[in-house]
């Protein structure tokens, strides 16, 4: 097999395992990316400080409420080593640490609608700016939800190589919710049938919560929210687009997120 390159001449069938062996087109459109939202006055110099800087993750994982996105989130940032951001879990903390930006988020949250754009962008750009992040990349889990916040991440500089949709069927996500506890010492998320609490460990079973805003109602709000915004978003990410049918088992699902990972963003376990 052999292809055209742009001057009409074949490529020879080694050169082109060469470019896809090494990833080079992905490489290429890494550096265009970075020339265009940049612009630097120098760009030789630019791009050498690029290719000198290690690639860290930069990840977006989409789709509605109980997805499974959470779930995934745990398992690719242990075994790729970046830091995972749950835009959900930020608001929560920040509704414990009682200040008057969490209580007003907490009556959106538990109503079971979307939080101001301007609150939410503000909080995850403070936390995108941390050193964590800049050595050991992002993996946004719940952000963004709105076309707004994509485009205020565009025009941040932000942009994933890989945005992964978990697309999980409605009353899939109703009977996840309903079945969900949350340990609020460890924070770990359980299910009562498909990933069930430790039965022998009193004291956990004890403690688990039901989230506020996990009720029948609140659940078709963020439901209808989702379906309102879903389009608009994936439309966005269209060349590092990625669905998957989120209703199979946990394991399942990250063997395919993580072969998109090392191909899309280059990258393996612990990649710095
Ligand atoms: P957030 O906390 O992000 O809620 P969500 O998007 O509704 O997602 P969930 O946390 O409910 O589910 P998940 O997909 O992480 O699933 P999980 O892994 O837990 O946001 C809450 C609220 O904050 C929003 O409604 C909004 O008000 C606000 N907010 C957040 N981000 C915002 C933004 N960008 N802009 C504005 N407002 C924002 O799994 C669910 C259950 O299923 C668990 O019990 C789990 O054990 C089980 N499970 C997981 N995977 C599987 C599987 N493959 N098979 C069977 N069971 C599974």
């Amino acid at each position: 097999m052999s292809a055209m390159d742009t001057t009409g001449a074949s490529l020879p069938e080694e050169a082109i395992q060469y470019l896809q062996q090494k990833n080079i087109p992905d490489l290429m459109e890494r550096l265009l990316h970075e020339l265009i939202v940049k612009q630097p006055d120098e760009p030789l110099r630019f791009l050498a400080e690029v290719l000198a800087a290690p690639v860290v993750p930069k990840l977006i994982i989409s789709g509605p409420p109980a997805a499974g996105k959470g779930t995934q989130c745990q398992l690719i940032a242990k075994h790729f080593g970046v830091v995972h951001i749950s835009t959900g879990d930020l608001l929560r903390q920040l509704k414990e640490e009682g200040g008057k930006e969490g209580k007003e988020a907490a009556v959106y949250m538990e109503k079971g609608e979307l939080v101001p754009d301007e609150i939410i962008v503000e909080i995850v750009r403070q936390r995108l700016c941390k050193e964590d992040v800049r050595n050991k990349g992002w993996l946004l889990d719940g952000f963004p939800r709105t076309r707004n916040q994509a485009l205020a991440m565009q025009a941040a500089g932000l942009i994933p190589q890989l945005f992964v949709l978990l697309a999980v069927p409605d009353e899939v996500v109703i009977e996840r919710i309903e079945g969900r506890r949350v340990d609020p010492v460890t924070r770990k998320v359980y299910h009562l049938t498909h990933n069930p609490p430790p039965q022998h460990d009193a004291e956990v079973l004890e403690r688990l919560q039901q989230r506020a805003d996990d009720t029948r109602d609140a659940v078709r709000r963020r439901l209808a929210t989702y379906h309102r915004n879903c389009a608009e978003i994936v439309e966005c990410y269209q060349c590092v687009s990625l669905e998957l049918d989120g209703d199979r088992s946990p394991q399942e699902i990250f063997e395919d997120v993580s072969v998109s990972i090392k191909a899309k963003a280059n990258l393996g376990p612990h990649a710095q």
